[in-house]
């Protein structure tokens, strides 16, 4: 999956992996947790993160090795957030080719900056068990209260104008070139994450049920 930060990434994941009982692994939230130990790995990724920078590739591309060589993921699994420059994108290609699995194929997901923008701003996730909520277009139950464990919602220190401001940067220099990259191997297909979650959902599933 790849698309511009809040566009709905992560949100259309989580429902991509009950649907096709797949495992979802999102780059972003592994180094969210690795960066809340007390080593100096995650000292170092709190600080990527922090200003909104990527995390260097060889860091990325070890993470991943480790965690698509689970036995989960032995059948497949739904990558968010990684690839996220050329050179991950060819790390991939030769990771998979050496495992005998191919990409099935890449969605990109599009919203125009004000709708990218109302998300940040509401964005709120739990500190404990990461899920994500939206003060307006995805409330708790209970006003600031993570729904599955009770624990007080946060916002996330990257969603701050000046962090974010950096983040969408950083995308448009290093990630969106992916798009021709996968447009040339015939694997890129558009989403629309402008609209409501189920609508997103519905073009979702109506590319990954043509691919299958
Ligand atoms: P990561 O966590 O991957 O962040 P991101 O790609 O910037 O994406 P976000 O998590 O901000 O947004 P999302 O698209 O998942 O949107 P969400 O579903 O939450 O990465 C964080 C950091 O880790 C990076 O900055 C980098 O430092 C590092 N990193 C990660 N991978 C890396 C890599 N491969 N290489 C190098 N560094 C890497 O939705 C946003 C909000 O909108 C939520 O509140 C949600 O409830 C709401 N919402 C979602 N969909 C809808 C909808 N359809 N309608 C209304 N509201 C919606």
């Amino acid at each position: 999956m790849l698309g511009p930060p809040g566009a709905g990434k992560g949100t259309q994941a989580a429902r991509m992996a009950l649907h096709y009982g797949v495992p979802p692994i999102s780059t972003g939230a592994m180094f969210r947790d690795m960066a809340a130990q007390e080593t100096d790995l995650g000292r170092a990724l709190q600080g990527y993160l922090d200003r909104g920078e990527y995390v260097p590739d060889d860091i990325v591309i070890r993470a991943v090795e480790a965690r698509t060589a689970e036995p989960d993921c032995k059948d497949g699994f739904l990558l968010d957030g990684f690839p996220r420059t050329i050179s991950q994108a060819q790390t991939l290609e030769a990771l998979l080719a050496g495992r005998k699995q191919q990409l099935t194929g890449v969605l990109v997901f599009k919203a125009p900056i004000e709708v990218l923008v109302q998300r940040f701003s509401g964005r709120r996730v739990c500190p404990v068990d990461g899920s994500t909520y939206h003060i307006e277009t995805q409330p708790p139950l209970r006003p600031d209260v993570c729904d599955l464990c009770g624990t007080p919602l946060v916002s996330r220190p990257d969603d701050a104008p000046d962090v974010v401001q950096h983040r969408l940067e950083v995308y448009i220099e290093k990630t969106a070139p992916l798009r021709d990259y996968y447009r040339a191997r015939g694997l890129l297909h558009k989403i629309n994450a402008a609209p409501d979650p189920d609508t997103v959902f519905a073009q979702v599933i109506a590319v990954l049920d043509g691919l299958k």
